[in-house]
């Protein structure tokens, strides 16, 4: 059974300044609630209840997001205003929190290894909160989609999708063989490539179910594109050695770290889930 899913959160949110300067990406509000709290409740939803983050400086918002704030509670107890404090409650009493910090941003990876301390020797889950994941109407979740995977597999897993041939540099992309729909066994992957040079269309997003084994792997791995650890060697090292699958996900995902995503997922989530009530 995985019982952890980490969160690195460290990244510094460049393309959202001045927004991001004092504020974490990942407390950035879709609609009325902060990133990062989708995030958690998908991996609670899932049954991953401890919950990790892999922080950096400027990111106390976030511990603070998920603790109580006894004035706050004081203020507006008794009142009609308890209700918007659902859902952060209940993600609080569900939740198990822990937190590290990665000193220097050196890519996902080495923020991935930052968090071993966290995750020990286990399969664990990992959330890339700015990528917001709706999923299919009546579907479970992403990430619980992924852990049905997992149990049938029980090797590495990353969720992946289709994007337009434009985009694809921006991705890190796997070549693989469909062992049946939506279900590939990866044979290699490259992060970021050329449109020319990119081996499928599947680009791998922010959600991953990895076993423990990566955490090895990591620190053997050197700097790759941009001088960062890079969690896409890391698993193309896993691949070639072991099994590593990719899932196609079932649902809408919006790249939130992006304007253009950002301001996509409000419409969508004020439209879909807010006026219908189901944003608490
Ligand atoms: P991004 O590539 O989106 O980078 O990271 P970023 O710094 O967060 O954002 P921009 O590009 O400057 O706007 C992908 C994910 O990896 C995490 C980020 O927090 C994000 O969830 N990350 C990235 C780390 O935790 N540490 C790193 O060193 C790099």
């Amino acid at each position: 059974m995985i019982r952890k899913c980490m969160f690195p959160v460290g990244g510094y949110g460049t393309r959202f300044l001045p927004a991001t300067k004092a504020l974490p990406k990942e407390m950035l509000p879709v609609v009325n609630k902060p990133l990062v709290q989708y995030g958690v409740e998908e991996a609670i939803e899932a049954g991953l209840n401890e919950i990790g983050f892999v922080t950096g400086r400027g990111k106390r918002a976030i511990a603070d997001h998920f603790d109580i704030s006894y004035e706050l509670e004081h203020q507006i107890s008794g009142s009609n205003k308890e209700e918007f404090l659902k859902s952060i409650r209940y993600v609080m009493d569900e939740g198990i929190f822990s937190f590290t910090r990665q000193k220097e941003m050196k890519g996902l990876g080495h923020a991935i290894l930052c968090g071993e301390t966290l995750i020990g020797n286990e399969p664990f889950g990992v959330i890339l909160a700015d990528d917001l994941c709706v999923p299919e109407d009546g579907m479970e979740n992403v990430l619980a989609q992924m852990v049905k995977v997992f149990n049938q597999f029980r090797c590495s897993i990353v969720a992946v999708m289709e994007v337009p041939e434009d985009e694809i540099h921006k991705y890190g992309v796997i070549d693989g063989e469909e062992m049946k729909d939506g279900l590939y066994r990866v044979k290699s992957m490259v992060e970021k490539p050329a449109k020319e040079d990119a081996p499928s269309n599947l680009a791998v997003i922010g959600r991953y179910i990895l076993t423990p084994d990566i955490f090895d792997i990591l620190r053997n791995t050197p700097p790759g594109k941009n001088n960062e650890i890079q969690l896409t060697d890391a698993l193309m090292t896993q691949a070639q050695d072991g099994v590593v699958m990719a899932y196609r996900l079932k649902g809408k995902r919006f790249d939130c770290g992006s304007v253009e995503g950002f301001v996509e997922a409000t419409n969508y989530c004020f439209e879909n889930l807010y006026k219908k009530g189901l944003l608490t």
